[in-house]
């Protein structure tokens, strides 16, 4: 078990600069995310805190000792990748004793650990299976007890689930989350996927471009994003420029009521998340609210995203209030603590 902290981490390959400025901290027994689109240098940093490739600058601190130097089997930390790479001429219980086996550990020793994560890891029964005989999910379960079983300080995973179907991805999710909760194995789990990386995570880290664009609990990004480019990450529309005055934004879609306190006068962006809004379909009914009307529709199971056109400006809404019809009237109503407004809109001032 051991805390990571990575500072001022900067990665090149030959002269192209692939990671910048990267600060993150992961408390011990914590559950971590990195989070990005491909690209961006998730990999990269991985093979940095595995020690697979040495960093251009910056430390590497794993229980607050710097671990730069150090060739990888000594660092402590496991990585798990997007395959399972196992050893196909070994069965499952060779293949997860293997590690403990190199590192010196005798027989009996291996034979309970390997027991217990066969079982942790839901492979009861399959120890003497050989591992072309083994499904997908199966096999991704066996790199995972690989890793467990030598119950590294960091662990580290790279993608682990995105070559499953999503019904299983959803499975492994589960059994990562209970067996980390258990094991309290401080981990790094790298995807693309902004929803895993939201369910999977206590500390969730963005990354664009090589760079750390927000970190924080899975809520601060999702609810609480730092800047516009970060919320349309998350799914999130509709971006208004505006002044601040009061207590109330006035943008091209009128006065709307916020609860931001900050940057009065300045112009500023705002957003609403489209399933913030709420859209009611008869005007009447409930009084006040922004009228529309309803431009283009789209069917997404359990709600319905919707384009609305109020006078010049077209806003999304993510809906379950019924069937829409093109041209329907609806009425458009912002909760106050919903709208945020970003403290900084460097392009206009
Ligand atoms: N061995 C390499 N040599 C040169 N460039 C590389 C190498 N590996 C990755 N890159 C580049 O570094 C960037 C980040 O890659 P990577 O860390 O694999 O991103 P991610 O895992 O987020 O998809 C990409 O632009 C990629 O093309
Ligand atoms: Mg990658």
């Amino acid at each position: 078990m051991g805390s990571l902290v990575l500072k001022d981490l900067a990665i090149h390959y030959d002269r192209q600069v692939v990671v910048e400025d990267f600060n993150l901290a992961i408390g011990e027994g914590e559950m971590a995310a990195l989070l990005g689109p491909s690209g961006a240098g998730k990999t990269t940093i991985l093979k940095a805190v595995a020690g697979l490739l040495a960093p251009t600058r910056g430390d590497i601190l794993i229980d607050g000792r710097a671990v730069n130097t150090l060739p990888p089997e000594k660092r402590d930390v496991v990585m798990v990748f997007q395959k399972p790479l196992l050893f196909p001429f070994m069965n499952v219980a060779q293949n997860i004793a293997f590690g403990l086996k190199m590192r010196g550990d005798g027989s009996e020793r291996r034979r309970t650990a390997v027991s217990r994560i066969l079982e942790l890891t839901r492979l009861e029964g399959l120890g003497g299976r050989k591992v072309h005989a083994l499904s997908g999910g199966q096999q991704q379960r066996v790199a995972l007890a690989r890793a467990l079983v030598l119950e590294p300080a960091v662990l580290l995973m790279d993608e682990p689930l995105s070559n499953l179907d999503a019904n299983l991805r959803q499975e492994m999710r589960e059994l990562i989350l209970s067996i980390q909760s258990e094991l309290k194995i401080t981990t790094l789990f790298v995807t693309h996927d902004q929803s895993e990386a939201l369910m999977m995570a206590q500390r969730l880290a963005l990354l664009l471009g090589g760079r750390l664009r927000q970190a924080g609990t899975p809520q601060d990004l999702f609810h609480r994003p730092a800047d516009p480019e970060v919320a349309r990450f998350f799914g999130g529309g509709n971006f208004f420029k505006g002044r601040l005055q009061g207590g109330v934004f006035e943008c091209a879609l009128g006065r709307l009521p916020v609860s931001a306190a900050s940057g009065n006068g300045h112009v500023r962006t705002a957003t609403i998340r489209p399933e913030d809004i709420q859209l009611t379909l008869d005007a009447a009914g409930r009084p006040g609210g922004l009228a529309g009307r309803v431009v283009r529709t789209r069917f997404e199971g359990t709600a319905t995203r919707a384009w609305i056109e109020c006078d010049v400006h077209e806003v999304m809404v993510l809906t379950a209030a019924g069937e829409l019809t093109l041209g329907q009237e609806v009425r458009l109503h912002f909760p106050p603590e919903k709208i945020r407004v970003f403290p900084e809109d460097k392009a206009s001032e």
